[in-house]
């Protein structure tokens, strides 16, 4: 049996595709899966099974990350503690958790850079260009920064963080979300670039915000992030109307976490 975590993203979603870092944190829930031997390599997820050959994407992921651990044939069964779609990470919390059961039922050592590597490949499938930061922090247990190519590095809090998650429905594909910026990058590089080098900012003083336990001044960065955002057409009146919700009711910041488009 294996875990791995959902997160949110702090800071710095989209932004992280082209380089710049983000900032996430890994949550309780996540994803816990069963492997064994087997004859022949089986996966169920929830309601949804797949075999290996059956041409489906969950057959399709699920053969990519056996491949990328070179690993003989198992059955897994996995179990989804939060909903798919929501930006809480969900597929790649699959890919960690479905890599770390495989590699224990083979008496293999779940080393970080080869359940990454399982979890990239598992995640090319459903997503195209993945940064990397969702699996990144799946599988760790604290906040961290990470940069495309980079890897993480932990941020010592210098408080604790409260995080009120809602769902502001209904749940979207981060590929489609990830394919629009891209879209409007083309179209418009010098606004897109711009609002890019401005989550950057955004991201760092975050960083020295997060050390520092100043939680206000945190609020006040992702209310500017969540501004960008909006600029990049990902934000939705859903996900708008989730974030006034939680200021009026006290929150020091609001933002969307993850591709956005809903979730
Ligand atoms: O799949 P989600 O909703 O957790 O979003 C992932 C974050 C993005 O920056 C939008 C994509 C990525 O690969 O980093």
């Amino acid at each position: 049996m294996a875990r791995a975590n959902g997160k949110v993203i702090l800071l710095g979603e989209h932004a992280v595709v082209y380089g710049v870092p983000a900032i996430a944190a890994g949550i309780e829930r996540g994803v816990e899966a069963h492997a064994e031997r087997a004859a022949l390599a089986t996966l169920v997820v929830g309601e949804r099974s797949a075999s290996v050959g059956d041409g489906s994407d969950l057959a399709g992921a699920f053969e990519a990350l056996l491949g990328a651990l070179s690993a003989s044939p198992v059955a897994v069964r996995a179990t989804l503690e939060i909903p798919p779609g929501s930006g809480l990470g969900a597929s790649a919390a699959l890919g960690v958790a479905i890599a770390r059961s495989v590699l224990s039922a083979l008496g293999e050592a779940a080393e970080l850079p080869r359940v990454l590597a399982a979890a990239a490949a598992w995640e090319g499938v459903y997503h195209g260009n993945p940064s990397g930061v969702d699996a990144a922090a799946a599988a760790d247990d604290g906040c961290i920064l990470f940069q495309k190519g980079e890897g993480s590095e932990r941020i010592a809090l210098g408080c604790d963080l409260a995080l009120a998650v809602g769902i502001a429905g209904p749940p979207s594909s981060t590929k489609l979300m990830v394919e629009g910026v891209a879209r409007l990058h083309e179209r418009r590089p010098a606004i897109v670039d711009k609002a890019l080098e401005g989550v950057r900012a955004l991201v760092n003083n975050a960083k020295l915000c997060l050390e520092a336990g100043d939680v206000p001044g945190l609020g006040s960065l992702m209310n500017y992030n969540q501004m960008l955002l909006s600029g990049l057409f990902v934000s939705t009146e859903g996900i708008e109307r989730c974030c006034a919700l939680a200021r009026e009711a006290g929150a020091l910041g609001a933002k969307l976490t993850g591709a956005g488009g809903g979730g």
